[in-house]
């Protein structure tokens, strides 16, 4: 219980258990797995971003273990001053070349890629035109530039272009969307806004967290899949999700990762990745680049999952990936339905306001290559008996 200027905290804390929706931590006891121990219980988990199963890659394993003999565990220093190893520089390459641009940054993590260069990218006198779902850290890295911020509505490239239109064409402009979004598993109008940033001169940005390992040749991302490639000047990807390991980069010009280099305040002012984590995404990409069967069992396994809760009759929203929520409306009915789930063995997180917009509290599911069909069916099954013992409604 705190007390005096902190008693705050606790009457927060009240409201959300008054709201149902207060969560204590889940508690993984071994590895992150399609098929994992959660506070002591055995559940097949539909809640990492695991996406290729590449956590537990023998591969992977094998690589950071050889970079910390090698190496040792540790930069210690920020990578402008003493924290660039060469194996850093390597992966920058390879990140690249996979991307298909003249350079690459890598940062400590998805989020601060994104509000670091957003936040360097922009100033006072500038615009962002940002979809309304955009990833919290592309909205914390506008705030952080203090650019005039202009929100069109989920996936409206008409209503982006008519903010842009009535700009005036010499202020400085960032377009920017998810590639695929981690709420509701659709994908990024990224066609028409890179239409719209052509025809006004905007700078075009995506973050491709969730795509880059499951969408395009290889897992090259959004702007491979929708064949845009030259059209984006600032691609984000993230090595935390797909990858299986941690960190975000920065994909585009020579130019403008040099800029970063000088300017993104998480590269400048934050210590760099310990080797081990280096050397773990440069393995990944190789099994990436070597193993196409990853990324089709990813998709064949989404594919059955999709098709399983559909015919449940359950609101998957508009998923186009392997994140299907299945939207319940009401945040305490969707912990309820997480929490069931969990009961039955089945690891899929509720998730509310202010993650997703007031109304639409859903339970997230992301499924992986490495689930079996069995593991699937069995989800299925506990999704089945769960909406039932619960009453939510159905789709159709
Ligand atoms: C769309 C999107 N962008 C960026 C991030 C941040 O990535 P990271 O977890 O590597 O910081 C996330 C992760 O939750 C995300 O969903």
């Amino acid at each position: 219980m705190s007390t005096g200027p902190l008693a705050f905290v606790d009457l927060a804390l009240d409201e959300l258990r008054r709201q149902g929706v207060f969560r204590p931590l889940r508690v993984i006891d071994g590895e992150q797995a399609a098929r994992a121990s959660v506070d002591g219980r055995t559940v097949v988990n539909l809640s990492s971003n695991n996406y290729l199963g590449l956590t537990t890659h023998p591969v992977l394993r094998e690589r950071a273990l050889e970079a910390v003999r090698r190496f040792g565990v540790g930069t210690g220093s920020v990578r402008p001053i003493a924290g660039t190893m060469a194996l850093h520089m390597e992966l920058e390459r390879r990140l690249a070349a996979f991307k298909r641009t003249e350079a690459a940054v890598v940062f400590q993590s998805g989020f601060t890629a994104n509000a670091g260069t957003v936040a360097s990218l922009l100033g006072r006198d500038d615009v962002i035109v940002s979809d309304e779902l955009n990833h919290a850290s592309i909205i914390d890295g506008a705030r952080l530039s203090r650019a005039t911020i202009k929100v069109f509505p989920h996936g409206d490239a008409a209503a982006a272009r008519a903010i842009v239109a009535a700009l005036p064409r010499t202020q400085k402009t960032l377009l920017i969307t998810d590639g695929v979004f981690s709420m509701d598993g659709d994908l990024g109008a990224l066609p028409a806004l890179c239409d719209v940033a052509d025809e006004f001169g905007c700078l075009m940005m995506v973050d491709d967290a969730h795509a880059s390992g499951v969408f395009g040749q290889q897992g090259r991302g959004t702007v491979d899949h929708f064949g845009m490639h030259g059209r984006v000047h600032v691609q984000v990807g993230t090595l935390s999700k797909a990858i299986g390991a941690l960190g975000g980069y920065v994909a585009g010009s020579r130019s403008l990762i040099e800029f970063l280099h000088h300017k993104a305040r998480p590269f400048l002012f934050s210590t760099s990745h310990p080797p081990s984590v280096t050397a773990t995404c440069l393995a990944a990409l190789d099994v990436l680049e070597s193993d196409s069967g990853l990324i089709e069992r990813l998709w064949d396994n989404t594919r059955f999952f999709k098709a399983g809760l559909a015919a449940l009759g359950l609101d998957t929203g508009r998923s186009e990936s392997p994140i299907t929520p299945v939207i319940v409306g009401d945040a305490a009915l969707a912990m309820k339905l997480s929490d069931r789930l969990f009961e039955l063995g089945v690891f899929a997180q509720g998730i509310g306001f202010p993650t997703v917009p007031q109304g639409k509290a859903r339970v997230r599911t992301i499924v992986t290559a490495t689930h079996t069909r069995e593991d699937l069916g069995f989800a299925l099954g506990a999704f089945a008996t769960a909406v039932e013992e619960l009453g939510v409604a159905r789709a159709s």
